[in-house]
């Protein structure tokens, strides 16, 4: 097989190699493209751009593939943990009893949050957002921790498997924290003897008397859905957190970063704009119908629907749509919401718009309405998915990180902006 590619620019032929993944993904590697010939490429959104060679998270958009380090999510979903998918995601192999034991150990050991922070959630304002919340605490956490935040690389990664455990048991604890000052309630202490999930849970809704006591499937639907985020390759925050990781800053700062980037309705905050909008449909007596005609007519956005890479069903809406519907069953909830969802999907996916642009539900379409049932505030929507996300988030720093030839991320531009001009006295303006 040809294993370069040449560009042509006026008369001149240049040659680049192509790079070619284990699942047969090529690349035209053009890194050398402005120095032999002063052109750049342009790609404004990076949708034809490959940032980095990766080995975690493997996926096909148009057949609707998902893998990390080989493994298909449907069976990861069926078989595993988040603790499990977190421990794959981030050291590149299933854990054996010994490890996930280990691993599981370091988690619950670094549950609680120093008591200097508490009062750090004292001094946001009652509406502030949570995400703001999570990314100013997951940063200020990294001041706890100067010896894994030195910012010297083989300093940072000396105390890395410590760091992992630690950021991915304190997100949750932050979280919980969050949602109780935001009520008014004091802080509930993690309990060592709970799952991840169900602890998280617990943080949240228990009181001194009435301890949560999960029934119903809550605590491993949820756990479910934090692993179905665990990691998805180049997206918006992930790459975000490649980003500050590349000038070589801490895993702390990193994270921080990509919550800020997760934020944004077209990525993370998604799933809360899905309940608004099912809640909008509801609200006004349609059953979806007239909300599918203005999308159409570019009037509205179908949230929940459509993905960068996905040309297909994207396979963890199709796993959380199937779970959302077993919990809101065990909880005996009856939630209208559901229908409109169901509604919505089969309409859009028989509609020629829809259709001719391969928009299909992505993983928050139903997400929402499963952590609706769990009790989760729509609010905190964005911070489950960063809790989600957190373990690959530090899988991909620790790909930067372990790099020796790691540099710094500096994308280049196109200037549109004025040619030179004679500075103008102020008089003269
Ligand atoms: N509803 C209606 N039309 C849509 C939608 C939608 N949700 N998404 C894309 N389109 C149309 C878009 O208007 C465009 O039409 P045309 O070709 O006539 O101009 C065409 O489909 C291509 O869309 P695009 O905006 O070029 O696609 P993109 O790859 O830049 O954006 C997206 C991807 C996810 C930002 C976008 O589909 C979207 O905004 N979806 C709704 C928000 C959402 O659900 N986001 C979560 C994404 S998955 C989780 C995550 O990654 O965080």
């Amino acid at each position: 097989m040809e294993n370069t590619g040449t560009i042509r620019l006026g008369d001149e032929n240049f040659e680049f190699p192509i790079i070619e993944g284990t699942e047969g993904e090529k690349a035209l590697d053009t890194r050398t493209l402005r120095s032999k010939s002063g052109c750049i490429t342009f790609d404004e959104g990076y949708g034809n751009t490959g940032s980095c060679l990766s080995k975690i998270t493997f996926i096909d958009g148009e057949k609707g593939i998902l893998r990390h380090r080989g493994y298909p999510i449907e069976q990861l979903a069926e078989n595993s943990t988040f603790l499990e998918a977190s421990f794959l995601a981030i050291y590149g192999e299933l854990p054996s009893e010994a490890e996930l034991t280990k691993f599981r150990t370091e988690v619950q050991t670094h549950a609680s949050i120093h008591t200097g922070m508490h009062h750090h959630f004292e001094g946001f304002p009652s509406d502030a957002h949570p995400m703001a919340i999570l990314s100013a605490m997951l940063n200020s956490l990294g001041a706890y921790y100067p010896e894994m935040s030195s910012n010297d690389r083989e300093q940072d990664l000396a105390h890395f498997d410590e760091t992992a455990a630690l950021l991915i048991s304190k997100v949750r604890t932050i979280a919980a924290m969050t949602y109780r000052q935001k009520q008014g309630l004091p802080y509930v202490f993690p309990d060592h003897n709970r799952r991840y999930a169900e602890n998280f849970l617990h943080m949240m809704f228990s009181e001194p008397y009435n301890l949560y006591s999960d029934t119903s499937g809550a605590a491993a639907a949820l756990d479910l859905f934090l692993l179905l985020h665990a990691d998805h390759e180049q997206n918006c925050s992930t790459s975000t957190v490649r980003m500050v990781a590349s000038g070589g800053a801490n895993l702390f700062a990193s994270v921080s970063a990509g919550v800020c980037a997760l934020w944004g309705p077209s990525h993370g905050g998604a799933n809360m704009a899905v309940i608004k909008m099912l809640e909008d449909i509801h609200a006004s007596g349609d059953d979806g119908s007239r909300f599918i005609q203005d999308a159409k007519e570019g009037k509205a956005k179908l949230m929940g629907f459509g993905h960068r890479v996905y040309k297909n069903y994207d396979p963890r809406a199709k796993i959380l749509g199937i779970s959302s519907e077993a919990v809101l069953e065990g909880l005996g909830i009856d939630d209208p919401l559901l229908d409109i969802a169901k509604h919505l999907e089969k309409a859009a996916l028989e509609d020629e718009y829809f259709v001719q642009r391969k928009l299909y539900p992505n993983v928050d379409f139903y997400s929402g309405i499963l952590l609706k049932a769990i009790g989760i505030p729509v609010e905190m929507f964005t911070v489950m998915f960063a809790i989600g996300r957190m373990p690959g988030w530090i899988a991909n720093w620790k790909e930067i990180a372990e790099n020796p030839k790691s540099r710094i991320h500096r994308p280049r531009q196109i200037y549109t902006g004025s040619t030179i001009r004679d500075y103008v006295q102020m008089d003269e303006r």
